[in-house]
Formats: structure tokens, sequence, C-alpha cells
């Protein structure tokens, strides 16, 4: 769970434009509070109780209960019970305890982003596939149980929508595991996947994701070596490649300036060659050589650059 929070935040940093808006939502103790994303689903950053503003909700307050500014408490549940959602609320009177500061009246500061993401609900013992075509799948959240009286439950007696308080722990990890680096994957909404956190209610599974472009590796291999793609999960797909040189700083040690000058030198037959050699396989190796490309530049010293990702087969 920690990797995967990780991985979310590097890939935050590294896809910016996953960002769609930071929001700040300030609610008075004992009222509702509402996440909203107009665009893109809500990312908790940060989820306080108490105070630590002496003018925010203090209408009609004795200056008693407004003085204490250093009061604050962090409140997890917020983000596990909003993040990866359109639409989040709930009454503040029933969480945050124990009380940070008896006798301060306090309130809930909770910012948060609006992020690109995808949602999916199953109800209670459907499937649903996850689909990123040509990408690939990166959980976010996911949680089976009930966090909402509505959603999958039409035509259900409400004493089996009540609990809006249930959470599988095991969620999260379960689905990543299944789903992770694929370009697709089928969930299920049962409690024999899950752990059942709420027995007698009936629950749906709530998942959220991105779709990231496949991270690319790039192999490059001097004139008479092997290039060795290897990839530890999934297997090759070959995205281009080519024998020859592009520029004159790559695969120079030790060679004549009239070896490595040119730098447009190009076999025509080089992707085709490697994705004859690679593509579907786990491991393959490559001879970079005249012997298996031809020589597309004669006198001059080349190499062979091969890009290329690893897929995880549905
Ligand atoms: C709300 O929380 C944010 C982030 O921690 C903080 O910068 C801001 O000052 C807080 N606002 C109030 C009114 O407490
Ligand atoms: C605020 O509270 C913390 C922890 O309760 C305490 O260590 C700190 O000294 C307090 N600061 C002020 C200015 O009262």
């Amino acid at each position: 769970m920690f990797f995967l929070k990780l991985s979310l935040l590097t890939l935050l940093v590294a896809a910016p434009d996953l960002l769609v808006t930071a929001e700040n939502v300030i609610t008075c103790y004992g009222n509702v509070q509402h996440l909203r994303c107009e665009t893109g689903l809500i990312r908790v950053k940060s989820a306080i109780y108490g105070r630590t503003d002496c003018s925010i909700c203090s209408i009609g307050r004795p200056p008693a209960q407004i003085q204490n500014t250093n009061c604050s408490m962090k409140i997890p549940l917020i983000s596990k019970r909003c993040d990866g959602h359109r639409v989040c609320e709930f009454k503040t009177d029933v969480i945050g305890s124990p009380d940070p500061c008896v006798g301060t009246f306090k309130y809930y500061n909770t910012t948060y982003d609006c992020i690109q993401a995808r949602a999916s609900v199953t109800c209670e013992d459907g499937y649903s596939t996850l689909d990123c075509g040509n990408d690939v799948i990166q959980i976010f959240n996911a949680n089976y149980g009930r966090t909402d009286n509505k959603i999958c439950s039409e035509g259900l007696p409400s004493s089996l929508t009540v609990n809006t308080n249930c959470y599988a722990p095991d969620t999260l990890t379960s689905v990543a595991t299944r789903c992770n680096g694929r370009s697709s994957c089928t969930v299920q909404a049962s409690y024999t996947i899950f752990t059942d956190p709420c027995i007698g209610i009936s629950k749906y599974l709530a998942v959220s994701y991105f779709c990231l472009p496949q991270p690319v590796q790039t192999s490059v291999t001097c004139e008479g070596d092997n290039a060795v793609l290897t990839c530890g999960a999934g297997i090759l797909k070959i995205q281009a490649a080519n024998y020859g040189r592009t520029d004159s700083t790559t695969c120079i040690t030790g060679r004549p300036v009239n070896q490595i000058t040119k730098n447009d030198c190009y076999a025509t037959s080089t992707l085709a060659e490697v994705i004859n050699r690679c593509e579907g396989k786990t491991t393959c190796t490559v001879p970079a050589t005249n012997g298996v490309f031809s020589d597309p530049c004669v006198y001059t010293y080349k190499f062979l650059t091969i890009v290329y990702s690893c897929v995880v087969s549905p």
C-alpha cells in the first residue's frame, strides 16, 4: 500500500497533466462535509480536524471556544472514504475522536486535488472489465463494501444498505495485484475474493484507476556486442529499433574520428529483424552486427538502439 501511494506521487510529478484542480473545503463541526470534482476524481492531500485559525467557524462562539489555534488532528478516514470518488459526503460529528482539544470549537479542513482518473462500480456478484486500450492500468483506490446508501441500491430494502462505513481492507492490494501493468483486467465484486467486511449488507466494488503509457526502456549496444533484452514481468513489445549511427557521442571509445562522424545511418530492416527475434518473448539476444542487419554505412562504427516495453498480457 505504501508502495502504491509512493508510485502515485511519483506519477503525479512525472505526469502533471493528471492534475485538474486543487480544492479546499472547510466545514464547521456537526455539519456535512461535501467534496466534489467537476472534472476528474478526488485525491485528498490533507484532512485536518481542529482549529488553526481564530476567525473561521467563530460566529456566535464565546472567545474561550475559539482562542486555541494550536489544535489539529489528521483524519485518515477522509482519504480512505473519498479518494477515487467524484463526490463524497459525510456527517462530520461521526468522525474525529478522541477529541484533540476539549472545549475548543473545531472545524474540518480538507484540501484535495481533482485528478484525471477513471472510475468503475460493480454491484455485488457482478463483474467488470477495466480497459486501458494500448495503455496500462495503475489502480488508484479500491474498496469492496459500502460507503454510500444510493449506489447499487435499486429495489433493495433499506436494511441491506444502511451501513455506509464498510471497507474490505484487502481490496486495494488485491485489485492492484490483478490489474497493475495490464492493458485490461476483469474484477469481480464478491465476498469469495475479498474478506466480507459487513455481513448482511449488500456491497459493491468501487475501483478508480489511471491509464498510463507503457514505460519504455532503451537498450544501446555497440557494434560487435550482443543486445540482451529481458522482462522481469511480462513479455517484450518492441517500439523502435535502429542499427547504424545517429550521433557522434555513442560508442566512440577508441574509435578514429572518421568512423564516428556520420550520424544519419539507418539499417531499414532493423525493426522487422528485432521484432522477429524478440517480440512476445520474455528474453532475447540480438547481435549488433553487419551479419544480422547488413551494413548500412561501410567504414562507420555502428550501434544498435532498441526501444521496448514489457507488457503484462491480459
Ligand atoms: C487548511 O489546511 C491547509 C493545509 O494544511 C492550510 O494551509 C490552511 O491554512 C488551513 N486553513 C485553515 C483555515 O485552517
Ligand atoms: C502547540 O501544540 C504542540 C503539541 O501539542 C506543542 O508542542 C506546542 O508547543 C504548541 N505550540 C504553541 C505555540 O502553543
